[in-house]
């Protein structure tokens, strides 16, 4: 259980190194106090454009499939005496991250919404479920133009998705996805507030063109 609780620790302590704060702070600037205020790739590729962007998503995406590919797999005092399967101790390891990600403790607790961090925990938990997820959140920005619904989405399909395939058996695995689900949602209610009152921005394909 110790074991258990230092690997979300420093899942966690990884997940609050956020990528558009420190490269932010790198440039000059707080991302946190620019378009939408969000410290995420959306919001770095909104106010500084593609290549910055990129940079950041690759942070976001790399540390929560590092949480679960590497932490996740520490060896710390032999064995883990914990009943749960490696695929959810490495989904756990990624939530803590993206927990840490969304509250890091590096920057004030001020973070972003984790959709990055928490696809990258899921690509190391499965590429096929990665694939639905990213097909799920293509299609409802394709649809709808607005990322932060198709973030949301996307990630209420993952356990929706992980119940459909031979996973749904690990209820440590389930549960824990659930609860990913759950803090993106939570961090995403701002954005489900403007879409009730119609002032969300939506992705705007001709500036994505022309940068
Ligand atoms: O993952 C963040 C994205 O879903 C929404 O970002 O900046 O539009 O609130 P933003």
């Amino acid at each position: 259980m110790i074991a258990l609780a230092i690997k979300l620790l420093l899942a966690y302590l990884v997940g609050s190194i956020v990528g558009s704060l420190v490269l932010g702070h790198l440039r000059g600037i707080d991302i946190r106090k620019a378009g939408s205020g969000n410290a995420g790739a959306t919001n770095a590729f909104r106010t500084q454009g593609w290549t910055f962007a990129l940079m950041v998503a690759a942070i976001d995406v790399g540390k929560g499939a590092l949480a679960a590919l590497v932490i996740a797999r520490l060896d710390l005092f032999g064995q883990t005496p914990v009943a749960m399967s490696q695929a959810s101790v490495g989904l756990a390891c990624a939530l803590a991250a993206a927990v840490g990600h969304c509250y890091p403790v590096w920057h004030g607790f001020r973070g972003g919404k984790a959709a990055g961090t928490l696809f990258g925990g899921v690509l190391a938990l499965s590429a096929w479920l990665a694939l639905a997820m990213l097909a799920v959140w293509l299609l409802v920005l394709a649809s709808t133009g607005y990322v932060g619904l198709a973030s949301v989405m996307a990630a209420v399909s993952f356990p929706i998705i992980l119940l459909l395939t031979p996973l749904r058996a690990d209820a440590a695995l389930v549960l824990v996805a659930v609860a990913a689900a759950a803090l993106l949602v939570w961090k995403h209610r701002a954005n489900l507030a403007r879409l009730r009152a119609g002032s969300e921005p939506r992705f705007q394909r001709a500036r994505v063109l022309a940068r």
